[in-house]
């Protein structure tokens, strides 16, 4: 038998994200290019391939599963995916989740509900149409908006990831903050990282989140709370709210000491960091040999886990740390 998921510094991983698709509606100008050259659909893994390995890595001690993408809803039949790995909630799998861009949620939110899932990050920059489109590259806002409503009238507790953004969306925060109060969502600001070519110059937009957490000071007291959901955000309660804040800094503060994650993207590669090339490929030893197959490579995989990433933003850095497009490697 083996053992669980343990890497050489004696981290364990419990939590495994898996991009189930590279393709996503929108085009949002710090994740992807503004033409992109999809994978063809045979080096894609099935979802019937995703279930049964997703099924290996349960048996190995993952304990959270969250699909992303690219955007998952996308992917034809996903929620057959959500249904038939739901299957481990009642036993093996603590939470099995989703990051979405929120536009085909209004489809899909009680079809989530109901194969087990009960919560959901959707990524919304902001809240001004014209913005959005502008973030998204033509995206429309409309169906955001009527999705994140059904998922909250279907149950699922909801998370904002919000890309803070210098020049953009910088003035919009604290009035997210508010909405996400209103709305009974909770909310998580995000460090723009340096991945894959966006045409994009990152430097512009990067914006530290220590110089946002002092501009939100000056209107509510922030507290650190022992809040934790199993990934990198470090959450704050908001004097006078009830929403959470959460803050994910890999650039000012980074949290890879207690990283519990590894990626799996759409094409069967492991990626025990987002921001390293290393990687092991799954699919072809999947597809000649079976589980039995893979198991070596899982093990490789551990011990190629970096002790952190190594991003860095302005000086001489360079534009992209790695290669890969956020939408590959699925966030
Ligand atoms: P929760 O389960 O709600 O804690 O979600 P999460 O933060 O694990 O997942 P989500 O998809 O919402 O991730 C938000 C963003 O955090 C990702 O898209 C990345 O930008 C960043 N992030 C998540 N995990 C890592 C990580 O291991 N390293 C780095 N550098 N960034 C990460
Ligand atoms: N840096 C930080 N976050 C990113 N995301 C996409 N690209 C980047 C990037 N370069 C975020 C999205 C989404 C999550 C899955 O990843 O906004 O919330
Ligand atoms: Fe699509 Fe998400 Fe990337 Fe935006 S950040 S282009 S919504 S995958």
């Amino acid at each position: 038998r083996r053992t669980g998921l343990t890497d050489a510094l004696g981290r364990r991983i419990s939590y495994l994200r898996i991009s189930v698709t590279d393709r996503c509606d929108l085009r949002c100008r710090y994740c992807m290019a503004e033409r992109m050259t999809f994978l063809p659909k045979d080096q894609v893994l099935t979802l019937e391939e995703i279930a049964l390995l997703a099924d290996l890595f349960i048996a190995r001690g993952v304990r959270k599963i969250r699909l992303t993408g690219g955007e998952p809803l996308v992917r034809r039949d996903i929620v057959d995916l959500v249904r038939r790995i739901g299957r481990h909630l009642d036993e093996g799998l603590d939470e099995l989740t989703l990051t979405t861009n929120g536009t085909r949620l209004a489809q899909h939110a009680e079809a989530l509900f109901d194969a087990g899932v009960r919560r959901i990050n959707v990524s919304l920059d902001s809240r001004d149409p014209e913005r959005f489109a502008h973030v998204t590259r033509n995206g429309d806002i409309r169906p955001v908006i009527e999705g994140l409503a059904a998922a909250k009238a279907a149950g699922l507790a909801v998370k904002i990831n919000m890309v803070a953004l210098k020049g953009i969306n910088e003035d919009e925060i604290l009035s997210m903050l508010q909405w996400c109060d209103r709305e009974g969502f909770d909310l998580t600001l995000i460090e723009t990282m340096p991945l894959g070519e966006t045409g994009e110059d990152r430097t512009d937009h990067y914006l530290p989140l220590t110089q946002v957490v002092e501009q939100l000071r000056l209107h509510h007291e922030l507290l650190p709370i022992a809040h934790r959901t199993g990934g990198p955000s470090r959450y704050h309660a908001v004097e006078g709210m009830g929403v959470r804040l959460g803050l994910i800094t890999p650039l000012t503060n980074n949290f890879c000491a207690d990283c519990n994650r590894m990626r799996m993207t759409c094409e069967g590669k492991i990626f025990m960091c987002l921001g390293h090339e290393d990687h092991v490929d799954l699919k072809t030893a999947f597809r000649e040999g079976g589980v039995d197959a893979v198991q070596p490579l899982i093990d490789r995989a551990l011990r190629l886990k970096p002790a952190s990433h190594d991003f860095r933003i302005g000086g001489n850095a360079p534009a992209a740390a790695v290669n890969r497009h956020m939408s590959v490697t699925g966030g």
